[in-house]
């Protein structure tokens, strides 16, 4: 395994020198005056000796000016009015309709090809908390209930495991172990040990340790709506990850993306954690973005009701830039507005946070992103001295570098096929664990069926199903060999 500490916030000074112990350091304070944040050193008097030395650590730790600079254009631009979106027009996706056989199989060797060749990383966004599924675990650690018990990482791990072997048998000299997918895991402080132990306890899921590399994405203090620090505790600022989008300041600091360079990788497969049919390191996806010669693409689905909680592809004024406008900023007139032409929603195609981009245009993004300092807002309950107050989380998304992409490709996936969202806790409406679950059930029972095989359910089908494990397919291919003429009685796992 290896591992990377990110430069920055984490980078304490040791300053105690015992002469602040009665006063708050002179210098310190003046600086928290400047940005009007004196108040974090309010109840300095109550505190013990100990307390006192870890707050002067943790404003020392603030890069006062940067997040200063970023409260203040973030406010600022919120208070502005958006600028008009309009619908991407269908001709810029490649929907799953038009596509011919001929192309699938193309891109899927395409892919295969750049893989086998060491082109391509895969690159896990799991520094959020998961508050709305009600765990403390790192998300990726959830087990939703498949026959296998399977965590969502070992899925994920194992999918990875299936293309390096379909990459390796595509290849003339390939025999097993011969090709090999870099596997970036980005953590927070949240999800960091957790993540780590994980993996350790479970062996890296069967990959070479030395494949996957962890690192962790910064904070942000967590502010009132009039900019000032919230207080966690009488000597701590609240602070949260600052979002998935502080994937390119991480991977700058980490100095990952020459980590990749010097690997020979030219392409990144950036996903989020919480899709149970995550297609991670998909070959036909892969080979698409190849052919296409694009610098970003996003796999979307379309839309299934108006007020689904993803978000959506819109150009930015007529003609102007893709981007996302994620769920929590789209007005709900224009989350429910009708093309009277096609009938379906006009702002139809949602993001399912799975994306490709090139390691150019990465380098291009994490150099560019930063110096826009305009982060997303959202109101949220922080934990603070009051109790939960109500705050502002400043957060970048991973979509907000599209607009910088000279080049963006959509692909349409089938929401049955790629798209099993774990987000809240069982007993709530939509996207569930549950949910998730049966999603895969069917989707594999259909796999199975239509290689021959035959199930048994003492349970109503819709109800349960059977899992494919990831080692044995990866996309519903070559099953024939395992279930043709054979009977399965679900729930089970089917494997080698
Ligand atoms: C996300 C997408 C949304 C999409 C939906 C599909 C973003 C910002 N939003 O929404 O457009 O329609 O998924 O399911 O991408 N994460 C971090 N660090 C953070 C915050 C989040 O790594 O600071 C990771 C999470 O661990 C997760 C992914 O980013 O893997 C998505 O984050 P989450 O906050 O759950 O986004 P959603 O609201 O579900």
């Amino acid at each position: 395994m290896r591992e990377t500490q990110s430069e920055g916030e984490s980078n304490n000074n040791n300053s105690n020198n015992g002469s602040w112990t009665q006063q708050p350091p002179q210098a310190l304070l003046e600086r928290l005056k400047d940005y009007g944040q004196e108040d974090a050193f309010a109840l300095w008097d109550e505190l013990s000796a100990d307390e006192r030395s870890f707050l002067v650590k943790d404003i020392e730790s603030l890069d006062l000016p940067r997040i200063d600079r970023i409260i203040r254009c973030s406010l600022q631009s919120h208070s502005l009015p958006a600028a008009a979106i309009e619908p991407v027009p269908e001709s810029s996706v490649s929907t799953v309709e038009e596509r011919t056989l001929e192309e699938r199989e193309r891109w899927w060797k395409m892919g295969l090809k750049a893989i086998s060749d060491g082109k391509l990383a895969v690159l896990l966004l799991s520094g959020g908390q998961g508050t709305r599924l009600g765990s403390s675990d790192p998300k990726g650690c959830f087990n939703i209930g498949l026959p296998s018990g399977k965590s969502l990482f070992q899925l994920q791990a194992e999918r990875i495991l299936c293309v390096q072997r379909l990459a390796a048998q595509s290849t003339n000299e390939g025999s097993a172990g011969s090709v090999q997918i870099h596997w970036y895991i980005m953590t927070s402080p949240f999800t960091d040990d957790a993540t780590r132990r994980f993996f350790e306890s479970h062996r890296f899921f069967g990959l070479e340790p030395d494949q996957v590399t962890f690192f962790q994405q910064g904070t942000i203090p967590c502010v009132s709506k009039d900019g000032r620090l919230i207080m966690e505790t009488s000597y701590r600022v609240a602070k949260a990850p600052d979002g998935n989008g502080g994937v390119y300041s991480a991977l700058k600091s980490s100095r990952l993306l020459e980590d990749m360079a010097t690997r020979g990788i030219k392409y990144v497969d950036c996903y989020g954690v919480d899709n149970a049919l995550v297609r991670v390191a998909d070959p036909t996806f892969l080979g698409y973005f190849i052919d296409k010669g694009v610098a970003s693409a996003a796999k979307v689905v379309r839309k299934a009701y108006p007020q689904e909680k993803v978000g959506v592809f819109v150009r930015r004024g007529k003609g102007g830039p893709l981007t996302v406008v994620e769920y929590s900023e789209l007005d709900s007139s224009l989350a429910s507005a009708i093309n009277q032409q096609t009938g379906r929603l006009r702002f139809c195609w949602s993001n399912v946070c799975l994306h490709m981009f090139s390691l150019d245009f990465l380098n291009q993004v994490a150099n560019g992103l930063e110096k826009d300092s305009i982060y997303h807002l959202a109101e949220k309950k922080i934990p603070s001295i009051h109790g939960h107050t109500m705050g502002l989380k400043l957060e970048q998304f991973i979509f907000d570098a599209f607009p910088y992409a000279p080049s963006t490709a959509l692909f349409e996936v089938l929401r049955e096929e790629e798209f099993a969202p774990v987000k809240n806790a069982n007993g709530s409406n939509y996207d569930t664990p549950d949910s998730a679950r049966l999603l895969v059930l069917r989707l594999h029972s259909r796999w199975v069926v239509a290689a021959g095989g035959f199930l048994t359910h003492s349970v109503p089908l819709y109800a349960t199903g059977v899992e494919v494990s990831p080692l044995c397919s990866f996309a519903g291919e070559n099953l024939e060999a395992i279930c043709r003429g054979r009977t399965f009685h679900a729930p089970c796992e089917i494997t080698f």
